[in-house]
């Protein structure tokens, strides 16, 4: 039965470059899900979009000389490029300040905080906060640093640690020291509206334990664990000039705008409403995909976002009640980066500004981008921290995409053009080792399905590349050049068997390698079409084939440094 997605990719700050360890964590993993969704005939939207508001913007803004503006607009462009250039497709890709969103995002955003604060969820609590003097200005979240009050890591932000991903309380950081000044920060009074996480204790404790067996158990485990310690309050108004003012007629909101964690998640509804008014003419279509229950929401998101969509964003909805819970958060671990055998943390401050791990180094470099999807999905870091290693990246285009899944395409077709004319052979002499192998084939396809439902990419993987593997060993089973010039009958067979079996590889392939795929397609002579996820029918015999060419040509050592 078709049903209805709603998909979610985490929404990145516009104050930097993305790189591999974003893509492998949430970006490439939703892409994959929703072409497969697609592919299966669901109705689908895949949301994203630029997280413009909030500190980061501003510092960077501060850092750079310039304005939170510029420094949005060029990282958005940036991101669409770099996702372009990955085949990572949106049906939208907003910005929660950009000229094209600004707007709905902010009366989106405004009226959800109304909303709660209506219903009474926020306390407005006359606070003590860290302050720089020189500056001139409060520090909330990443303005402040200091030694993380749980796990003693000496570089933790305001916001959250990361180190042990843990929500951060300011005023217990040691040393707390001013990002702007470099001075110690000093405590003053001011006014915030917190939202009061204790009051959804038990509904979300009762939530996430349906999720059991759903969802990943890190997942899981790090949000009933959160639980279990207590949710504090968390304040949702901050004292920054960059972002959407609180929309409060009350003299303490004045020159105070929202927490960017309150606005950037209720980008993936106010970004649904921008798609439905541009394509249906009503933003008002939102609520198909945001409050009717046969949708399902699924957010795809790194590590250290799991506090947010597992307990603050579902508390922000269920405190609202006018919008669907996530059907699923599905998170990844971070990827770090191999460099002369050392593992390293990928970041502007330690990574070399061409290394290939940054999306536009690498996409400079004119390799094609699914030989990156393909070893980001292979190194994807599902259930625990992995790393970008260039010369594993080398060893798996070689060894696997060229010699393995490459080749047996390559050989069959060429066998094909060389000997049928580069037609499709007559099946009439099939034998049961035939019918056996497509067998094998329609049961990968599924097992490759069960895998992507089931939100397993790494194992989808294996089972495609598993039946690349069988695939080399049938045709060196079945040995057509040996048959060619003893029974051509059987020859033919074969070769329209290795045939078939490379539509079922296209289609496995789709979801992860779409530009592969749709050149396999061109090599078999199929008319483009959305691709579909059942087992293709065979082709006509004596249908013409198109041409073969190298799939994936091996690379030289060192290629990507
Ligand atoms: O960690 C980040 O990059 C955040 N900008 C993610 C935001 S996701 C969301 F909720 F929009
Ligand atoms: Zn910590």
């Amino acid at each position: 039965m078709p049903k209805r997605y709603l998909v979610t990719a985490a929404l990145p700050y516009s104050n930097n470059r993305l790189h591999v360890g974003h893509i492998a964590g949430a970006y490439l993993p939703a892409d994959t899900y929703v072409r497969y969704l697609r592919a299966r005939g669901h109705e689908v939207r895949f949301i994203c979009g630029s997280d413009d508001n909030g500190v980061a913007i501003e510092i960077s803004a501060l850092q750079e000389k310039t304005t939170p503006e510029k420094i949005c607009d060029h990282f958005h462009d940036s991101q669409v490029r770099d996702f372009a250039g990955l085949r990572i497709e949106f049906d939208t890709y907003g910005g929660t300040h950009h000229p094209d969103f600004v707007k709905l995002h902010e009366q989106f955003s405004q009226n959800f905080f109304r909303r709660i604060h209506e219903k009474g969820y926020f306390t407005k609590r006359r606070t003590k906060q860290l302050f720089d003097r020189q500056a001139d200005r409060f520090l909330p979240d990443r303005f402040v640093r200091g030694t993380c009050h749980h796990c003693g890591f000496e570089r933790a932000t305001g916001d959250q640690c990361e180190a042990c991903g843990q929500m951060i309380e300011p005023l217990l950081l040691k040393n707390p020291i001013s990002v702007i000044s470099g001075q110690p920060a000093e405590v003053r009074e001011t006014t915030h509206w917190y939202l009061r996480l204790s009051d959804f204790q038990k509904p979300l404790q009762e939530w996430l334990e349906k999720k059991q067996g759903q969802w990943r158990p890190h997942v899981l485990n790090f949000a009933l664990g959160q639980i279990k310690q207590g949710l504090p309050e968390r304040s949702m108004t901050r004292d920054i000039a960059w972002g959407i003012p609180v929309p409060l007629d009350d003299p303490d909101a004045h020159g105070k705008v929202l927490y960017v964690w309150f606005d950037a998640p209720i980008g993936y509804i106010s970004f649904t409403a921008a798609w439905c008014a541009a394509h249906e003419g009503d933003w008002r279509g939102y609520e198909k995909w945001w409050a009717d229950p046969d949708t399902a929401i699924v957010h795809f998101i790194g590590e250290d976002n799991t506090v947010f969509h597992a307990l603050i964003w579902p508390a922000m909805l269920m405190a609202d009640g006018q919008y669907q819970l996530p059907h699923v958060v599905v998170a990844n671990n971070f990827m770090n980066h191999r460099v002369a055998g050392e593992t390293q943390k990928i970041s502007k401050s330690s990574t070399a500004p061409d290394a290939p791990v940054w999306v536009e180094e690498f996409l400079k470099q004119g390799l094609d981008a699914d030989r990156l999807r393909y070893y980001l999905t292979r190194a994807a870091p599902e259930s625990a921290r992995t790393a970008f290693d260039p010369e594993e990246f080398i060893a798996r285009n070689d060894n696997e995409l060229a010699n393995t899944l490459g080749n047996f395409v390559n050989r069959a077709l060429s066998f094909a053009v060389r000997f049928f004319d580069g037609k499709v052979p007559d099946t009439a002499a099939q034998t049961d080792a035939d019918r056996q192998h497509l067998v094998r084939a329609g049961a990968a396809l599924e097992k490759v399905g069960t895998c992507l439902e089931e939100h397993k990419f790494r194992a989808g993987l294996d089972e495609l590349m598993g039946f690349a593997g069988l695939c080399n060993e049938y045709i060196n089973s079945r040995a057509p050049w040996t048959s060619r010039k003893n029974d051509l009958p059987d020859c033919a067979a074969a070769l329209a068997t290795c045939i078939h079996s490379i539509h079922y590889l296209a289609v496995m392939a789709w979801p992860f390698m779409p530009g592969t795929a749709r050149r396999v397609l061109q090599m078999l002579n199929v008319p483009e079409a959305p691709i579909r996820w059942e087992p293709p029918p065979a082709l006509q015999t004596g249908a013409a084939l198109g041409q073969p060419q190298i799939l994936f040509a091996k690379l030289e050592p060192g290629t990507i440094g």
